[in-house]
């Protein structure tokens, strides 16, 4: 089968690990060369040197994604390397745990800023080297938090949720340039963001139960399952799909 993104450049922040690590090797196995915008340089490094084994090309520059002058930064960088840019995932994130009175005000402006104008910067940013094109894809990792009320997670779900909706603004607003604006939304996946609060097999059957998972068996999702959602999002067979939310959370979410 002919590779589905030969040709193609595509920017995944958070690059570096989990499930924009393993979107960026996907994508780049399907023949796309990849910038890798993530705050941790090492690891952005490391994936650039994994993708350049895989025969393409990569460009890493430590870059936090709500940062106007370094997303600028690097994507004037990629536009000077590849000349374009045609694919953004808007993947970079953390986590913060605090109910409402623990909350503070930083954690709160962090959270948001990571998840949501880092969408809104980054999006905007590679849409003026995605319009002249007359394609392009913004694939935003949401979560199922954006959908289901879990304690501890208001900044975070909050984020979440305003992707969401500014993903549907984004749809609308895209569309004349040949740009299709979705979102993946995982239940809990196996990265380094997690694996340490799940560290065995017995612990993760656990929590599949406790959050509700019905696909068998019972298990947390793998990063290469919310890749390839990605990859469906980015690739030939998604041209008329826009503005909706694909589901990988082995059913513990029916919308
Ligand atoms: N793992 C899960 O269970 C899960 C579930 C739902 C959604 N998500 C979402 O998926 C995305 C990826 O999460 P993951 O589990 O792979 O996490 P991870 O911690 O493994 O990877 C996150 C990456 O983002 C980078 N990053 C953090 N802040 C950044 C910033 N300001 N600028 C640039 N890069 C930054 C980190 O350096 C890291 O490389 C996040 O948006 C997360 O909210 C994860």
């Amino acid at each position: 089968m002919p590779m589905q993104l030969e040709g193609r450049v595509a920017m995944v922040t958070g690059g570096g690990s989990g499930i924009g690590r393993a979107s960026a090797m996907m994508l780049a196995r399907e023949g796309a060369d990849i910038v890798i915008c993530d705050i941790d340089d090492a690891a952005g490094q490391k994936v650039a040197a994994e993708v350049e084994a895989l025969g393409r090309e990569a460009l890493a520059s430590p870059t936090d994604s709500s940062d106007s002058a370094q997303v600028n930064r690097l994507v004037e960088r990629a536009g000077k390397r590849f000349g374009k840019l045609d694919i953004v995932v808007n993947n970079a994130g953390i986590v913060s745990q605090a109910t409402i009175r623990e909350l503070t005000e930083e954690s709160w402006d962090r959270t948001v800023a990571v998840h949501l104008k880092s969408m809104f910067l980054c999006s905007q940013a590679a849409l003026e080297l995605m319009i002249p094109g007359g394609w392009g894809r913004i694939v935003n990792i949401i979560s199922r938090a954006a959908f289901k009320g879990r304690a501890g997670t208001g900044p975070y779900s909050a984020a979440k949720g305003g992707m969401l909706a500014y993903s549907r603004v984004l749809a609308v607003e895209t569309a004349q340039w040949g740009v299709t604006v979705n979102n993946v939304a995982p239940g809990t996946t196996l990265t380094p963001m997690v694996e340490a609060g799940f560290p065995t097999e017995d612990i993760r059957a656990q929590e599949a139960r406790s959050s509700g998972v019905i696909t068998q068996p019972m298990r947390l999702a793998e990063a290469d399952e919310i890749a390839a959602a990605v990859l469906y999002l980015c690739g030939t067979h998604s041209d008329h799909v826009t503005g909706t939310t694909l589901h990988v959370n082995g059913g513990t979410y029916m919308p």
